[in-house]
């Protein structure tokens, strides 16, 4: 089993906090679906025939593409790989994109899955975004795509914003489940270098939330959404029951994905490979027929920090006895040292074989990780 992901490298406008890599010029999106179709082909040995469960369009905005591109891309797609008769096959929309007849047209093809960029539903949060839509155009793009018949629906929130108080975010959490979707994510707002907030902050015209608010705002997410019936089963990450994300969870669970177009990630249990974040430079390489990625093959310490990183912040936890086949010897001795002290306040629990973080835990997470994760002296 395995996924596919495709990177749409094109947005309308660029939001303030993002650092997905994309570009705001489109005229180069005749040449990039070109390249990216030569792509698909080009790998087609690349999986062995292995079965694909999910497709996942992701960006950028691969709503700023016309259904019939989708269609193409879908088509290349299925002409080359084996793609299992129910896979998941997602596309990440833009709520100002969503039109009556772009979401018939998209509920006709063979696209089962939408995960909305809904992000707030206050109008202010949104404008200091950088978002193109209000929150109404929001709560009616959700809307608009269950009248068309989408029954798996996934929309992403971003909380601990700058000036974001607990009530305000409560009523976000309230609307979100009101809207009677299958799926939220919901990430804690990062600063990435590069972008607005990020300056912003370091010119000191916003601020961070303090962590006590931040964390309040994490607890009542959980509470909220669990009492509404979510399963969380990844720290940004909420689903009614079994209707998690297969493409999240490919990549928790360890199989071999495909990534194709600027900045896309393969993993094929032993190699990691990136391609180029740069169009410019993706369009170049196919023109030229030079290599458009760079790859690294993991060494035994790389598959232990991965499997760490990709299982410690999911439900299903670090599985003791895949540590332990795997990893024997200095990397398991170095985890059962470092995560003592964890043990020991409670942040982690050994539950039916797997170390598993609780609420706060999972709240500190980034320092748990910097402590387990094994970097040479
Ligand atoms: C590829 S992005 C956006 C997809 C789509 N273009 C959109 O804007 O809705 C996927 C999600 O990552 C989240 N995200 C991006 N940058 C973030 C940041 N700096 N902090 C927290 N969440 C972020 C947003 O919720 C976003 O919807
Ligand atoms: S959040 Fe979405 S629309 Fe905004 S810049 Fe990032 S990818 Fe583009």
């Amino acid at each position: 089993m395995a996924g596919i992901y495709i990177h749409i490298p094109f947005c309308k406008t660029k939001c303030h906090y993002c650092d997905f890599y994309k570009s705001t010029d489109f005229a180069s999106r005749p040449d990039f679906l070109a390249a990216l179709m030569l792509e698909i082909k080009a790998r087609k040995s690349e999986l062995n025939q292995e079965a694909i469960e999910s497709i996942y369009f992701g960006g950028g905005t691969p709503s700023v593409l016309k259904v019939a591109e989708i269609d193409r891309i879908l088509t290349q797609l299925y002409q080359c790989y084996r793609v299992s008769d129910d896979a998941e096959v997602t596309v990440e929309c833009n709520p100002d994109d969503l039109s009556r007849e772009f979401l018939e047209a998209l509920k006709a093809s063979s696209v089962n899955r939408l995960s909305i960029g809904t992000q707030s539903f206050n109008n202010q949060d949104l404008k200091s975004m950088n978002r193109r839509h209000s929150a109404q155009q929001a709560i009616s793009a959700v809307q608009l795509a269950q009248e068309t018949g989408f029954s798996n629906i996934s929309i992403d929130l971003i909380y601990g914003l700058p000036n974001q108080s607990l009530e305000a975010w409560r009523d976000n959490v309230q609307q979100a489940i009101a809207l009677k979707v299958q799926h939220i994510s919901a990430y804690h707002l990062t600063y990435h270098e590069g972008t607005v907030f990020y300056d912003y902050l370091k010119n000191g015209k916003i601020k961070e939330l303090p962590d006590e608010l931040s964390f309040n705002q994490f607890k009542l997410l959980k509470q909220e959404l669990e009492k509404a019936g979510f399963e969380h089963y990844e720290i940004s990450n909420f689903a009614q029951p079994g209707l998690y994300s297969r493409h999240n969870r490919a990549y928790w669970e360890r199989k071999c994905y495909l990534g194709f177009g600027p900045s896309a990630h393969s993993f094929d249990l032993k190699t990691r490979r990136w391609n180029v974040s740069s169009l410019r430079k993706y369009l170049q390489a196919f023109e030229h027929n030079t290599p458009y990625w760079e790859n690294e093959i993991l060494s035994q310490q790389d598959q232990y920090n991965d499997y760490v990183i990709t299982s410690l912040r999911t439900q299903w936890g670090i599985s003791d006895s895949y540590l332990k086949q795997n990893f024997s010897g200095r990397f398991y001795d170095h985890f059962m040292i470092e995560i003592e002290p964890f043990l020991k306040s409670g942040h982690l629990k050994l539950h039916n074989g797997a170390y598993c973080l609780n609420t706060e835990g999972l709240f500190i997470s980034d320092k748990i990780m910097e402590q387990v994760l094994f970097v040479e002296d």
